[in-house]
C-alpha cells in the first residue's frame, strides 16, 4: 500500500453524493484522505444531513457561503489554498462542476499538486450555464480525467484532453444507500405521485418562467411532491405539496416510487435513469446526454406548456439505465493509484 495523501474537496449537495464511495474506498485500502469542504453549501439539510448518512465527516470546514460567482469562487480559492499549502496532499480530488470544484483544481495546480478530476468530460455545449464553464476550466487544469460515460471520453478528445472511464460513483452510493421510507408518512405522500425539484437559475431566477412552470405541474392528474432547493424560495402554490430539501436516504426513497420526475438536476437524471423512473428534464440541453439515449430521461426545453406532455410520455415504457454498476469507486482508487 502506498502512503499517497488524497484531499478531497467539497462543497455542495451533489459533491457529498459524488465522493463519498471513494473517500471510504481509499481508507479502506489504508490510504491517507483528508476531506475538505468549503462551505459553499452550509444549511444543515445541504450538508450536514449528508455528512451523517453519507458518512464523510469533513476534516477541515471553510466557510465560503453564497456570494456572486466572483466572490464565492474567490473565497473558496483563497481557503483551499491555504489549506493545500498547510497539508500539502499528494493528489486533489475534485468532484463536479460548482464553483467549489473550479477553486479546489485552481488552487492545487498552482502549487503543482496532481488534480483529479472525477466526472470530467460532461459537456451541455451552453457556456451560459455556469456549470459548464466551471467543467471546462477544470477539466484543462487536471492531471487525471476521471469519466463516466464513453461520451465524455469522445468530449475530452475534441478538446485535446484524455480521459480515463472509471463509472458514476454517484451511482454507487444510490445502490448503496438504505431509502428512508418513512418519509412517504411522514409527508402523506400518496402514491401515484410526481417529485419535481428545480433549482437552475435560468429557471428558477426568472420568477414568472416559474410561475408558470408551477401552474402547469399544479394542473397535472397527479399530486406532485416537491422539496425545495434554498435557492428556488417557494412555499406555497395552490396543488403542489412543497416541502424543504429532504435528506439523501428521504429523496432516494421518494425518488424512487415516483410515477416520474421533473427535474433541471444533473444528478438526478443519472439517479433516475438508473433507477428506472420516467424523468423529464425542464432545460434546453443536458450534460447528461446518456440519459436520453440510454436511459429514461425525456429533455422537454424551457416551455414549461410541454409539462402537459408528460402523463402521455410516461404511458412509453423505458428500460433502466444498464451504463453503471455502482461499483465505481473501486476503479477510481485504481486509477489514482496508478494499478490500471
Ligand atoms: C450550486 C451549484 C450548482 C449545483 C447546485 C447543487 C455553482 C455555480 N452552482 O448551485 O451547479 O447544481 O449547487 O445544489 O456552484 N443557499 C442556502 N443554503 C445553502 C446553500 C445555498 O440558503 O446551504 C441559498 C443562498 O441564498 C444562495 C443560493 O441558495 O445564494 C444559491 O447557492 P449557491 O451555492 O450559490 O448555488 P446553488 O444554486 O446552490
Ligand atoms: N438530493 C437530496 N435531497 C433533495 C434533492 C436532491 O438528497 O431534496 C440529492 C439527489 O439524490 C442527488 C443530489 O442531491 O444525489 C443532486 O443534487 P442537486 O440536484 O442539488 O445538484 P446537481 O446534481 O443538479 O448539481
Amino acid at each position: 500500500v502506498s502512503s499517497v495523501h488524497t484531499a478531497a474537496v467539497v462543497g455542495a449537495r451533489p459533491n457529498f453524493v459524488k465522493v463519498a464511495p471513494v473517500v471510504h474506498e481509499l481508507r479502506r485500502r489504508g490510504e491517507q484522505v483528508t476531506v475538505i469542504h468549503t462551505g459553499q453549501h452550509y444549511s444543515p439539510q445541504m450538508a450536514d444531513v449528508f455528512f451523517d448518512e453519507l458518512g464523510l465527516r469533513p476534516d477541515v470546514t471553510l466557510a465560503v457561503g453564497s456570494g456572486s460567482h466572483g466572490a464565492q469562487t474567490a473565497s473558496a480559492l483563497e481557503g483551499v489554498e491555504r489549506v493545500l499549502m498547510d497539508l500539502r496532499p499528494d493528489t486533489v480530488l475534485v468532484p463536479g462542476d460548482v464553483n467549489s470544484t473550479l477553486a479546489a483544481a485552481l488552487a492545487a495546480v498552482k502549487l503543482g499538486i496532481r488534480v483529479v478530476h472525477l466526472e470530467a468530460g460532461l459537456r451541455s455545449f451552453d457556456r451560459t450555464m455556469p456549470e459548464e464553464i466551471n467543467r471546462v476550466l477544470v477539466d484543462h487544469c487536471s492531471d487525471l480525467l476521471l469519466t463516466t460515460c464513453g461520451g465524455a471520453n469522445v468530449n475530452l478528445l475534441a478538446e485535446g484532453l484524455m480521459g480515463r472511464w472509471v463509472g458514476n460513483t454517484m451511482i454507487d452510493s444510490l445502490a448503496a444507500v438504505e431509502p428512508d421510507y418513512t418519509v412517504l408518512d411522514r409527508l402523506g405522500i400518496g402514491e401515484p405521485y410526481l417529485l419535481a425539484t428545480l433549482h437552475r437559475p435560468a429557471l428558477v431566477d426568472n420568477p414568472l418562467l416559474l410561475e408558470w412552470v408551477l401552474t402547469m405541474l399544479a394542473a397535472l392528474p397527479y399530486r406532485v411532491v416537491f422539496p425545495v432547493h434554498p435557492r428556488t424560495r417557494v412555499t406555497r402554490w395552490s396543488g403542489i405539496l412543497f416541502c424543504e430539501p429532504l435528506s439523501y436516504r428521504e429523496f432516494v426513497a421518494v425518488e424512487t416510487r415516483a410515477a416520474g420526475v421533473i427535474t433541471d438536476s444533473g444528478g438526478v437524471q443519472e439517479e433516475t435513469s438508473w433507477l428506472g423512473v420516467p424523468c423529464f428534464t425542464l432545460r434546453e440541453n443536458t450534460e447528461r446526454a446518456v440519459t436520453v439515449t440510454d436511459g429514461t430521461n425525456t429533455l422537454l426545453g424551457l416551455d414549461p406548456g410541454r409539462i402537459a406532455e408528460i402523463p402521455a410520455l410516461m404511458e412509453a415504457p423505458k428500460t433502466g439505465s444498464q451504463v453503471w454498476d455502482g461499483k465505481a469507486a473501486p476503479r477510481v482508487c485504481d486509477v489514482m493509484g496508478g494499478l490500471v
